[in-house]
C-alpha cells in the first residue's frame, strides 16, 4: 500500500506478468470485491457484484459492442469495452462502470494501472 494523496490511496495488487487481453483477477481491497480485466490496452477495475442480483462480475464476458459511425450510416466495432454479467446479461462501461442503458445503475469504478510491470489499484 502507498498512500498517494489526501483523496486516494494506491494499492499494489501483483505482477502483471503473465496476463492476457481478456483475463480478469478477483481482488478484495478495504473489504470491497473488485474485479479487474485486462483489456487490449489497459486495465479496468469495477466493483465485482451485479447491481441486479449479485451476480459475480468476474465471470462475465466481455464485448466490445458495435456502435454507430460517425456519419451515422454505419455500424462499426466500438472501442469501449462492456462486461456481460453472467446471470442475466446486464451489460455496464468498464471505463466507468454505467450500465450500457440510460439506467441509475452502476458498478463502482476504480483506476487501475501499471508501472514497471506491476499492477495497482487506486481507491
Ligand atoms: S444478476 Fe446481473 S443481470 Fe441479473
Amino acid at each position: 500500500m502507498t498512500s498517494d494523496d489526501e483523496e486516494t490511496t494506491r494499492y499494489h495488487i501483483t505482477s502483471v506478468e503473465g496476463m492476457e487481453q481478456g483475463d480478469r483477477l478477483r481482488i478484495t481491497v478495504e473489504g470491497r470485491d473488485i474485479v479487474v480485466f485486462r483489456g487490449a490496452e489497459e486495465f479496468h477495475a469495477v466493483g465485482n457484484v451485479c447491481q441486479h442480483q449479485g451476480a459475480p462480475m468476474c465471470e462475465g464476458r466481455l464485448l466490445h459492442p458495435m456502435e454507430t459511425s460517425e456519419d451515422g450510416r454505419e455500424l462499426e466495432q466500438g472501442e469501449s469495452p462492456t462486461v456481460a454479467c453472467p446471470w442475466h446479461g446486464w451489460e455496464y462501461e468498464l471505463t466507468t462502470g454505467d450500465h450500457v442503458a440510460p439506467t441509475e445503475f452502476s458498478l463502482p469504478s476504480y483506476e487501475a494501472f501499471t508501472h514497471e510491470g506491476e499492477l495497482f489499484v487506486e481507491l
